[in-house]
């Protein structure tokens, strides 16, 4: 099986015999998560089979009946709005570089997703685990672990964040158990890595962007993300998520009540030795509404080696990437993306 490096940086698998398809999707697939809860194996397997020809042929898929309580997820979208509503000066006051790791505001075009571009659409707050400045694993580095930041005078933002950003620790560690099933690893291979695990979570804010539309500049440009994968909740009824397919176009991922969006990022596809697609994304906000969103990165604990899995690695499928820790590949992609963090690093 050859790799194909296509014009817009996406690797696939060219078929060149029966190991693998290329399939060229033209819509995101639809997951129903429900029977991950069963005792019985062969549901878990069943949702493992879906999730394994999403995560190989597309890189992006839908999670429906995923647990977590709808109005835990409105609650969020709530204080998103409440907090980007406040005046500039206020919100500057938590500005991410007043933060060691990276915790707090990111205002409108400081952050560059797509390095060819001019800037991103939209402001951004960050959280992650919240661990004190003194711990030990803080102290000895190579982590970005520390202390969430917390606008001072927004009531009833802190709590309904938290809370969410809790039920996604646990509905990852479902997911990592379904992708172990995928990867015909032992149903509990990612546990002992996801035990204080680099996560984050963004309320991210995209303004409506009207008129002419500069392609490089745009609500956020065309990336991929940096962890093992990311669970999205879109607000509202807002068309503006596009996925990049293998011949070039643009797929829509508009938002189904309910689901979540899924999708697999860069630590995986390495660990996976490309298996799992890390598929090139973008928004573009032309509905002329505001638009809310909310993306947790789910990573492994930063320590984590990150070495191609042993069955995914064979003749036709020798290792494509040298063992790197979570830490290393994580701050490495930080630092191509955000202005503050090359300074403070170098
Ligand atoms: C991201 C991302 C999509 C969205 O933050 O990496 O792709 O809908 N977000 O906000
Ligand atoms: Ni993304």
């Amino acid at each position: 099986m050859n790799i194909v490096q296509t014009g817009n940086g996406i690797r696939n698998f060219k078929d060149t015999g029966l190991a693998a398809r290329k399939v060229d999707f033209t819509e995101i697939p639809q997951i129903d998560f429900g029977p991950m809860s069963s005792n019985d194996i062969a549901d878990r397997l069943r949702v493992a089979a879906e999730l394994k020809d999403a995560c190989t042929n597309v890189g992006f898929f839908y999670l429906k009946n995923h647990g977590v309580p709808q109005h835990v997820i409105d609650a969020t979208f709530d204080a998103a709005r409440r907090f980007f509503a406040t005046p500039f000066e206020e919100k500057m006051r938590v500005h991410i570089s007043h933060s060691k790791n990276h915790r707090g505001y990111g205002p409108l075009l400081e952050e560059n997703t797509d390095p060819t571009a001019k800037g991103d659409l939209h402001e951004a707050f960050d959280l992650s685990l919240d661990i004190p400045a003194d711990d030990a694993e803080v102290l000895a580095g190579h982590t970005l672990h520390g202390p969430n930041v917390w606008p001072e005078d927004l009531p009833n933002f802190r709590e309904p964040l938290t809370r969410y950003y809790d039920e996604m620790i646990l509905l990852g560690r479902r997911i990592f158990q379904a992708f172990a099933l995928a990867l015909e690893l032992d149903e509990n291979f990612f546990a002992p890595k996801i035990t204080r695990p680099g996560s984050s979570m963004r309320v991210l804010y995209y303004p409506p962007q009207e008129g002419a539309i500069d392609e490089k500049q745009i609500g956020i440009g065309a990336h991929s993300d940096y962890e093992c994968f990311t669970i999205l909740a879109q607000g509202g009824d807002i068309e503006a998520l596009q996925v990049l397919n293998a011949s070039g176009d643009w797929i829509s991922a508009p938002p189904i009540p309910g689901a979540f969006v899924v999708n697999i990022g860069d630590q995986m596809a390495r660990w996976s030795n490309d298996l799992f697609k890390s598929t090139l994304h973008r928004v573009i906000n032309r509905s002329g509404r505001e638009r809310y969103s909310i993306p947790f990165f789910y990573g492994c604990d930063y320590a984590t080696v990150l070495t191609p899995l042993p069955n995914c690695v064979d003749d036709e499928h020798p290792a494509k990437y040298e063992p790197v820790t979570a830490y290393e590949y994580v701050s490495g992609r930080f630092a191509e993306t955000y202005g503050y963090f090359r300074k403070e690093e170098s």
